[in-house]
C-alpha cells in the first residue's frame, strides 16, 4: 500500500478558450492521513488541482492517482472515485444545489444509498455540528455568503470522504465559525481523514498543517512539513506571499535563544519566552 493517497504525475491542464496552461507539468503525492495545505498565489492552479482532484476535470497530459489507482473516466470508475473524494469549492453557489440547507445536506447521503433513517440522523447531527441547526428549513437563496459556506462544507463532511479536499474553506467565515470548523477538521483528522486545505491564510497553514505543498504558474515549487517549507520559502529570492507571523517573530528572537524548535502556537510561543527569559531582565 502507498503511504500516499493522491497522486499527480507531470499533469497538464488547460482550460477550453484559455491561452495559456493552468497547469504544467504538475506532479505532487499527497501523504495519508495528514493535515496538508496547499498554497500559492492568485491564479497559481489551486482550484484547478481540486477540480481534477475531484474527476471535474481532465488532465490534456499526465497521470492522477488515488491509492495507486489510475483516475480515468468511465462512470463507474467515476462514482468510485468520487465516493472517496470529496470536495468542498472555492465558491458555494458553485455547490449547492438543493432548495433548503437540511435538504442540500440530504442530498449526497441519498445518493449514496443510505437508508432514510440514516440519512435523516446524518442530517441532523450535521446540522448540529455546524450550527445550522436554526436554518435547517431556509431557501438557501436566502442565506449570507458565509453561511453558505459552512452549509456547503457540512454538505461534504457529512459523506465522511477518506480524502476531503477544502478550496478557501475560512473564507467569508466569522471568527466563530472558523473555530468551529477547526475543530470539525481536527476530529476527522484524529479519524485518519486525509485533508488539503488551499488558503491564503498563512498564520492558519502554519499552525494548523503537517504538510505543506507550494505551487507557483501551474507547478509545484516547494513540498515538506510545515517548518521546513517555510524555512525554504524564506530563502527563495522571488518569493512574494510573505511569511506566518509566528515565523517572523520567532526567526527574529531565535539568534538569542537556545536551539529549540520554532513554537508554533501563541502559547508555545509565549511558554519559550517565559522559560528562556533572561534572569537580569527587568519584570513587566
Ligand atoms: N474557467 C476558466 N476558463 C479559463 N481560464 C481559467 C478558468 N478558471 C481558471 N482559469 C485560469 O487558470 C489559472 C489557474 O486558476 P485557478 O483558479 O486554479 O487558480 P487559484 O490558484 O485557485 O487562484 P486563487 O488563489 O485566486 O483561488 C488562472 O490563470 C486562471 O485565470
Ligand atoms: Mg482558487
Amino acid at each position: 500500500m502507498s503511504e500516499h493517497l493522491l497522486e499527480f504525475e507531470d499533469v497538464d491542464y488547460r482550460y477550453p478558450l484559455a491561452t495559456a496552461p493552468a497547469l504544467q507539468g504538475l506532479s505532487l503525492r499527497l501523504p495519508k492521513h495528514k493535515k496538508t495545505a496547499l498554497i500559492g498565489q492568485n491564479g497559481c492552479g489551486k482550484s484547478t488541482l481540486f477540480l481534477i482532484a475531484d474527476g471535474l476535470a481532465k488532465p490534456d497530459r499526465g497521470i492522477v492517482k488515488l491509492d495507486n489507482i489510475p483516475l480515468t473516466f468511465d462512470r463507474a470508475n467515476l462514482k468510485r472515485w468520487r465516493q472517496r473524494v470529496g470536495l468542498v469549492f472555492q465558491d458555494p453557489e458553485q455547490q449547492l444545489v438543493a432548495p433548503t440547507v437540511a435538504a442540500d445536506i440530504s442530498y449526497g447521503l441519498c445518493n449514496q444509498g443510505l437508508p432514510e433513517s440514516e440519512v435523516a440522523a446524518k442530517v441532523m447531527q450535521t446540522l448540529a455540528d455546524f450550527d445550522l441547526e436554526s436554518l435547517a428549513m431556509s431557501p438557501l437563496q436566502h442565506l449570507s455568503l458565509g453561511q453558505k459556506k459552512r452549509v456547503s462544507i457540512a454538505g461534504v463532511m457529512a459523506l465522511q470522504p477518506e480524502l476531503l479536499l477544502l478550496d478557501e474553506p475560512t473564507a467569508y467565515l466569522d471568527p466563530v465559525q472558523t473555530r468551529n470548523l477547526l475543530i470539525e477538521l481536527d476530529a476527522i483528522a484524529k479519524l485518519g481523514t486525509t485533508l488539503l486545505i488551499a488558503t491564503h491564510d498563512l498564520d492558519f497553514v502554519y499552525q494548523w498543517a503537517d504538510w505543506v505543498l507550494v505551487m507557483e504558474r501551474g507547478r509545484l515549487i516547494a513540498e515538506g512539513e510545515t517548518l521546513a517549507v517555510f524555512d525554504t520559502l524564506q530563502s527563495l529570492p522571488d518569493f512574494s506571499l510573505g511569511m506566518p507571523i509566528l515565523w517572523q517573530m520567532w526567526s527574529r528572537l531565535s539568534a538569542k535563544m537556545p536551539a529549540v524548535p520554532a513554537p508554533r502556537s501563541i502559547e508555545e510561543f509565549t511558554s519559550y519566552l517565559e522559560k528562556y527569559r533572561s534572569p537580569t531582565a527587568p519584570n513587566p
